[in-house]
C-alpha cells in the first residue's frame, strides 16, 4: 500500500511534518498527530464552531477543512494564543467573566473573538453577538461570553496603551 506523502503544516509558529492523506480533516491532524487538543470535536459538520482555528487569521472550522486547504497557510490554535503563565487577554477575560460552564464551546468562542478583536478592537454588543452567533453554546453562558469579549477589548486597549508608553519612554 502506498504511504501518503508527508504534509507540511505551519502551526502556532512552528512547522510540522505529518504523514496523512491531504483529504484528512485538519482537526484530526491537530488533535491526533500534533496533540493540540484546544480545538474540540463537536458536531463534525461545520455547524457548532467548537473546532475553530485561525487560518491566516480567519476563523475556520477545522472539522470540515481538509489538510490540503491548510497547506502553506498559518494555522493558529488555542495553544498558540497564550500559556498558563502568560494568558492572552482574550483568555484572561473569559476567565475573569466566568464565561464557561462545561467549557466545550470556549475554544471556538475565544478563537472567533480573537479574530474579531484583531479586525475591530472596539466592537459593539451587536457586532459581538453577530460574530459569535454561529458558535453554539448549549450551557447558555451567552451573557457572560459577550461580557468577556467586551472585557477582552478593554484589556487589549490597556495593553496597547502600556506598550506605546514604553516605546515613547524609549524614544525620549
Ligand atoms: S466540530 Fe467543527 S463545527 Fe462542530
Ligand atoms: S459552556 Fe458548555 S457549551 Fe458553552
Amino acid at each position: 500500500m502506498n504511504r501518503p506523502a508527508p504534509l507540511l503544516l505551519h502551526v502556532n509558529g512552528a512547522t510540522h511534518l505529518v504523514s496523512a492523506d491531504a483529504a484528512t480533516p485538519l482537526l484530526y491532524l491537530l488533535r491526533n498527530d500534533l496533540a493540540l487538543n484546544g480545538p474540540k470535536f463537536g458536531c463534525g459538520l461545520g455547524e457548532c464552531g467548537a473546532c475553530t482555528v485561525l487560518l491566516d487569521g480567519m476563523p475556520t472550522r477545522a472539522c470540515v477543512t481538509t489538510a490540503k486547504v491548510a497547506l502553506g497557510r498559518e494555522i493558529t490554535t488555542l495553544e498558540g494564543l497564550g500559556t498558563r503563565a502568560a494568558l492572552h487577554p482574550v483568555q484572561q477575560a473569559f476567565i475573569e467573566e466566568q464565561a464557561a460552564q462545561c467549557g466545550y464551546c470556549l475554544n471556538g468562542m475565544i478563537m472567533t473573538a480573537k479574530a474579531l478583536l484583531d479586525r475591530d478592537p472596539h466592537p459593539s454588543v451587536e457586532t459581538i453577538r453577530r460574530e459569535l452567533s454561529r458558535n453554539l453554546c448549549r450551557c447558555g453562558t451567552h451573557v457572560e461570553i459577550v461580557r468577556a469579549v467586551q472585557r477582552a477589548a478593554e484589556l487589549l486597549a490597556a495593553q496597547a496603551a502600556a506598550q506605546s508608553a514604553v516605546h515613547a519612554g524609549e524614544r525620549a
